[in-house]
């Protein structure tokens, strides 16, 4: 599968934004890494020098590739350094900052430069809206770890062309992933079909029916990688009950799907999962 791209610029240098850029590092791609606070800039470049040095001490990759990996990535709080034909966001899941972005950025890219969503639950077609050139928008779904991660839900909305969805598949390829097109709608795949996993989890936990601990051992045991409360606390409690949230609004409120006033109070009180050190399990801080 043919594409003309050799740098990409990723917005957002969270969870997802450093594992992307990384990804993108470790398959020749030059990766800018644009984020607006300093210091989520200055934690993602260390945690993937640490990534690469754990990499380096498991004699996954040589010291040369450790090196030129790492060159091939940069780190700017400035927004006129984000240029490159494939910009994928991954910042704040709201509307209003994506599609913000997406208009500055347009004033700094040409009209051929893509625009990809992280996005988990927005709509593609509602972030295409007022962003000139809507066909050249798409939706890009890594999943987390994205580094390890093989899935991609390459996402259609209503104006992305065909150039584009061919394009963003062939990106996401050469980034070693498993590219899977669909067509725009709440949740898209994955996160539609996991929402219950997630949701009567905590349902099971507010009745006192059981644990985190014996919840997410019972289903690890029937064969799911990662129990609910585990893998909550790794995507970040705020992004999995944002999910939640805007799912649940854009399906119409269905009582099954309605998002746990649990995970509202955890986001509250700031217990965000591993990011924070504290979710629904307590984590220690990495060296
Ligand atoms: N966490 C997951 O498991 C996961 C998985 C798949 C998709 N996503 C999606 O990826 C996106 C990011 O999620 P995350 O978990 O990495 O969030 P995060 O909170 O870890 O990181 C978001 C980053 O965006 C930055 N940011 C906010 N506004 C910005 C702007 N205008 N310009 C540049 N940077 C800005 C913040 O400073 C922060 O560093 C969301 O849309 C989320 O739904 C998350």
């Amino acid at each position: 599968m043919q594409h003309n791209i050799n740098t990409i610029c990723v917005c957002g240098a969270g969870t997802m934004g450093t594992g992307i850029a990384l990804c993108a590092a470790q398959h020749g791609f030059t990766a800018i890494v644009f984020d607006i606070n300093p210091a989520t800039l200055a934690s993602s470049q260390a945690s993937v020098q640490q990534t690469l040095r754990q990499l380096l001490a498991k004699q996954k990759i040589t010291a040369q590739q450790q090196h030129d990996i790492f060159n091939r990535l940069s780190f700017t709080a400035h927004l006129q350094q984000a240029t490159a034909p494939l910009i994928i966001e991954a910042i704040v899941e709201q509307y209003a900052a994506k599609q913000q972005l997406f208009q500055q950025l347009a004033t700094i890219n040409g009209h051929n430069c893509i625009f990809a969503s992280n996005t988990s639950s927005l709509s593609i077609t509602q972030l295409q809206a007022q962003i000139p050139h809507p066909h050249r928008v798409v939706g890009m779904h890594f999943f987390n770890p994205a580094t390890l991660m093989k899935l991609v839900e390459v996402v259609k909305g209503q104006h992305t062309s065909a150039t584009t969805i061919q394009t963003a598949t062939a990106v996401a390829t050469a980034m070693g992933k498993t590219a899977v097109q669909c067509t725009n709608s709440p949740g898209f795949i994955v996160n539609r079909v996991a929402r219950p996993y997630y949701l009567e989890a905590m349902r099971l936990l507010q009745q006192g029916v059981a644990t985190p601990q014996q919840i997410d051992a019972i289903l690890e045991s029937t064969g799911f990688k990662m129990g609910p409360f585990k893998l909550m606390d790794l995507i970040g409690i705020d992004v999995n009950h944002t999910v939640s949230t805007q799912l649940w609004e854009a399906l119409g409120h269905p009582p099954r799907l309605q998002p746990a006033a649990l995970q509202q109070a955890l986001v509250d009180a700031g217990q965000l999962g591993r990011k924070t050190g504290k979710g629904f399990y307590h984590y220690q801080p990495q060296p």
